[in-house]
């Protein structure tokens, strides 16, 4: 396994890969390794013949208030797990390579990145978007693993390599979580013990919404959830909404295929997590 620093001696690197015949799998990250980064490393092992993980921390993505400078990371910890999991190449830019003074290019993905997270986190997918960019510029990736639990990021993403015909395919992977139902995020060593156990509600309660679905008026699904996501300790819902598959729009009778997308925080910790829900 290289650890690479720099983004043009990667860009580099993956050139060389490229031109070599190799398919290049990349898994963009914020570094904090867990089970679900595993599961998208696995999963890039077994479709490509080298696998580059990126572990960076976008100052882009993080609002004035929000948790840039607390979020962790355990470098040494997170180069343990990627070279236990045969990752080739681990990608650690500093900030001021990938953003140098004077970088003005950004990306939009108007409408989804606006709804759900977008209401209370204006700028977050904007530089989610931009950062995504540059790392498939620098990787080459042929395809590129994201998981499913920040399921709007998915959906911008897949948008903005469908409207600007990127090459690289986007890939999506399943929400891993603990055995408790949680799932499985960076942000979740933020939880004390008690706020952990109590989160392990959420998934209890969005998957009883799932058994209301197919029955019951999605107003009354939504309603149902919410008085019990507002009883879990410490609990304060930025948004808990029904919205179509596609195109995040609010779902109605005629939605076939639905997500049940939830951000809810827990004391000072805001978890995400979200269900499929098809009639
Ligand atoms: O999901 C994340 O960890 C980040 O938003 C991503 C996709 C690595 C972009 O910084």
């Amino acid at each position: 396994m290289k650890v690479v620093k720099n983004v043009l001696q990667m860009q580099k690197i993956a050139l060389k890969h490229l031109q070599n015949g190799d398919e290049i799998g990349l898994v963009p990250t914020m570094g904090a390794l867990h089970e679900g980064h595993v599961s998208l490393f696995l999963k890039s092992k077994r479709n490509d013949d080298i696998t580059i993980v990126s572990m960076f921390v976008n100052p882009m993505q993080f609002g004035p208030n929000e948790d840039y400078l607390k979020y962790p990371r355990p470098i040494e910890k997170d180069l343990e797990i990627c070279e236990k999991n045969h990752v080739d190449y681990v990608f650690v830019p500093p900030a001021n390579d990938m953003f140098p003074q004077g970088y003005e290019t950004f990306v939009e993905v108007k409408f989804l990145q606006d709804v759900l997270c977008g209401l209370f986190r204006p700028i977050h997918f904007r530089g989610v978007a931009t950062v995504i960019v540059k790392l498939l510029n620098v990787s080459y990736a042929n395809r590129a693993y994201f998981g499913m639990k920040d399921f709007q990021q998915f959906k911008i993403i897949e948008k903005m390599a469908k409207d600007l015909n990127f090459k690289t395919k986007i890939i999506p992977c399943p929400i891993v979580r603990e055995r408790s139902g949680l799932a499985i995020s960076s942000r979740n060593c933020y939880l004390s013990a008690d706020e952990k156990n109590a989160s392990r509600n959420i998934f209890k309660i969005l998957k009883e919404a799932l058994q209301d679905f197919k029955n019951k008026d999605l107003n009354l699904v939504k309603r149902n959830a919410v008085s019990k996501l507002k009883k879990i300790m410490n609990s304060k819902i930025d948004y808990a909404e029904i919205v179509n598959f596609n195109d995040l729009l609010i779902a109605d009778k005629a939605t076939k295929k639905a997500v049940f997308a939830i951000a809810i925080w827990i004391g000072k910790t805001r978890l995400l997590d979200n269900i499929v829900m098809i009639k």
